[in-house]
């Protein structure tokens, strides 16, 4: 998969990639990441990338000619498939775990950060397949931005962790929030591992880890369990939790 990211900082971008769990994963080669300098497709002699908005009012708006261009010469430059070129801009689709899904099936992914006040709306409609925000706050630009979709949606790609770690076993995946993990010493200043952990029975292990997961879902998320997968069991289990919840919140009141 490769992914390409059209920036006026490509310092930003190249400056997070090149570390850590990014940089070992594209000099394995299991992904290509690529920040484009957007100043590249200029021809004047200022590199100039915005330009004041017709009919008045603040801010700078991004040119249409050197995002088009960019985008052009990228698209020309892979044989064959059409990318899906992303947007970032606060208007976006909200990002989250499927949007990530799904770009992770993707071959070819171009990323336009947006910069300054806005883009020219020529660009939404003639350019780009789709507007993506990371969510309801505004940033200074795109960058942070599309790092957090790159990352998201890199780690899901095989050969980008390692061997053991299965992106699919954590949070979000199977739509609950993760258990409590604990490594060792088993005491800490007096605080305990929870004995089930340590019993090594695994079945009794598994259903406490389920318990742990449908009840932090329920106390942090409850958003969450409307639309998670759920079992008879799981249901039966967040019924006498959800009885709990209620009445600790009525005494917290009292
Ligand atoms: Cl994609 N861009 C900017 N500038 N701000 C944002 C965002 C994107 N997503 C949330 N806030």
């Amino acid at each position: 998969m490769k992914i390409e990211i059209i920036t006026t900082f490509p310092q930003i971008i190249e400056a997070v990639i090149g570390e850590s769990i990014l940089k070992r994963a594209r000099d394995r080669g299991a992904i290509e990441i690529e920040a484009v300098n957007l100043r590249d497709f200029t021809h004047d002699r200022h590199h100039t990338t915005d330009d004041e908005p017709y009919g008045g009012g603040p801010g700078m708006v991004m040119k249409c000619e050197p995002v088009f261009e960019a985008v052009e010469t990228l698209i020309a430059r892979t044989r064959g498939g059409n990318p899906r070129v992303v947007l970032m801009t606060p208007q976006g689709r909200r990002f989250d775990q499927s949007v990530a899904k799904e770009l992770a099936s993707c071959a070819h992914i171009i990323i336009i950060c947006g910069r300054y006040e806005g883009v020219d709306e020529r660009i939404r409609e003639h350019l780009v397949t789709e507007e993506i925000s990371i969510g309801d706050y505004v940033l200074t630009g795109g960058e942070i931005a599309a790092l957090v979709v790159t990352d998201a949606v890199a780690r899901l790609l095989p050969g980008v962790l390692g061997d053991e770690s299965s992106p699919e076993s954590e949070s979000f995946s199977s739509g609950l929030l993760e258990y409590p993990q604990y490594t060792r010493p088993a005491d800490f200043r007096g605080y305990r591992v929870p004995e089930v952990l340590l019993s090594g029975n695994h079945a009794q292990i598994e259903s406490w880890r389920r318990a742990q997961s449908l009840e932090r879902t329920l106390r942090r998320r409850p958003d969450l369990l409307e639309v998670a997968p759920l079992t008879q069991d799981d249901r039966r289990l967040l019924s006498e939790l959800s009885a709990r919840v209620a009445k600790e919140d009525s005494n917290a009141d009292h």
